[in-house]
């Protein structure tokens, strides 16, 4: 059964501009480690930022607005070379998710030069 969906949109210049005036804090409080690892090896790190923030948005949607203390590093985008990503919950957004019976999570990400979009579906 399909508990929630959401989709989220974002300049890719407007996460360039956190990422470069904000730097390490705001990179820290809303990404983890291994976000942060992924993204930075890459050839254009903002866009890769900036679809992982869609997500974190997206699941926001899903839940209805459902969200924890630490949301943002609760909140995590794995990858495994040539799989599709996955969402991973931790901590506070695990349980919240759980209690309102969330069983698998989808996620799909895309970006461009100019912007960054993701989707989130809830399977209970
Ligand atoms: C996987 C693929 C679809 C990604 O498409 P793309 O247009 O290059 O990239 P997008 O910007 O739309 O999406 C990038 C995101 O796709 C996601 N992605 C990567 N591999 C994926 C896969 N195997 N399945 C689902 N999603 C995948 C990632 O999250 C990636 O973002 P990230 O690196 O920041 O995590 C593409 O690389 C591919 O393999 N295409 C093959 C298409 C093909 O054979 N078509 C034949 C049709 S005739």
């Amino acid at each position: 059964m399909i508990l929630g969906i959401g989709t989220d949109l974002l300049d890719v210049a407007r996460m360039a501009k956190e990422l470069e005036g904000k730097g390490a804090g705001f990179r820290n409080t809303v990404f983890t480690p291994s976000e942060i690892t992924y993204c930075e090896a890459k050839r254009y790190p903002a866009r890769h930022f900036a679809a992982r923030f869609a997500a974190k948005e997206a699941l926001f949607k899903a839940l209805a607005g459902s969200a924890s203390r630490d949301f943002w590093r609760e909140v995590e985008v794995a990858r495994t070379e040539g799989e599709p990503p996955r969402l991973l919950l931790h901590g506070g957004m695990k349980e919240a998710a759980a209690r309102l019976g969330v069983k698998n999570i989808l996620v799909s990400l895309s970006h461009t030069a100019s912007l960054a979009a993701a989707s989130v579906v809830l399977q209970g």
